[in-house]
């Protein structure tokens, strides 16, 4: 496998994980570890990162605590992984939050609330991480949005906005870093088991564990496409039904509301 060294010290890479200490971050943690890479990983609760880094043997995961919508914390943690472990070469934006939401519930808080994880969580990261990469012309910032982001379907408003959100801003920033020698891309998931669809009282389709999704990423990261996303043909299906007339749109959609 291709990665992108740094001559000087001849090291591995170095990946930070944002939302490290469960679901699919936990699980890529362990997949890069696995490559022997150096993987940082972040999340606001101790205990989840604790339990991340020890299961791995070689206790090569590294845990800082950090909540994402606090920009100066995170300006000081990438200052930190850059003392303490060198310059991070790939930075997994992957923290999230969600909650279900109908009509009836309707709840201005809680957009607030995903929007300040999701979309801001990932802008203030995006900013402490550019200085560095710029300065070594070299870095990936891969953005975990979702299958949902490609468009709206009842239920899920407050998340699905925020991953749409992510989507345009991967591709509104994607030529301007490219030229600084920064790649950033999109890691769509579909349904994967964690505490996160915990919360969903419907059958999911095409749902898969952590680990599977992490494979896929890992399968993924050294393509040059700008995209990961899985599974593939919930990823079509989703693709298909975002291209579709609206008319023909909202007469599937409106079925989920059964
Ligand atoms: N599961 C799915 O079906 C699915 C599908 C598409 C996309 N995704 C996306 O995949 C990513 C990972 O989710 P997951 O499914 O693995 O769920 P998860 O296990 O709940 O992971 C989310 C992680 O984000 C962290 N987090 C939440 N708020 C944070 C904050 N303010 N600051 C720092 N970390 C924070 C949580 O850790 P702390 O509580 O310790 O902070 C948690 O470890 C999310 O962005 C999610 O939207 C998931």
């Amino acid at each position: 496998m291709v990665h992108p060294r740094n001559d000087e010290q001849n090291r591995s890479p170095v990946a930070w994980i944002t939302g490290g200490g469960s679901g699919i971050g936990r699980s890529l943690a362990h997949e890069l570890s696995d490559m022997g890479w150096t993987v940082v990983i972040s999340g606001r609760n101790r205990e989840k990162l604790s339990r991340t880094a020890e299961a791995v043997d070689r206790h090569t995961i590294r845990q800082i605590a950090l909540d994402v919508t606090d920009a100066q914390s995170v300006n000081d943690v990438i200052g930190e992984i850059e003392r303490e472990y060198g310059s991070v070469d790939y930075a997994f934006l992957n923290a999230g939050d969600y909650s279900p939401m109908r009509l009836s519930d309707f709840d201005p808080e809680l957009f607030r609330r995903l929007n300040n994880v999701n979309y801001l969580g990932v802008v203030n990261c995006i900013a402490a991480l550019i200085p560095g990469m710029r300065q070594r012309a070299q870095g990936q910032i891969l953005i975990t949005a979702s299958l949902s982001g490609y468009c709206g379907l009842p239920g899920a408003a407050p998340y699905s906005a925020t991953k749409a959100a992510l989507i345009n801003l991967a591709e509104s920033l994607q030529p301007e870093l490219l030229q600084l020698g920064i790649r950033i891309r999109l890691i769509n998931p579909g349904f994967v088991a964690t505490d996160l669809t915990d919360k969903n009282d419907f059958k999911m389709p095409f749902l898969i564990t952590p680990t599977m999704a992490a494979k896929a990423i890992k399968d993924q990261l050294m393509s040059k496409r700008f995209e990961i996303r899985f599974p593939t043909i919930f990823s079509w299906i989703m693709r298909l039904l975002s291209w579709m007339p609206y008319r023909v749109y909202f007469a599937l959609t409106r079925r989920l509301l059964k």
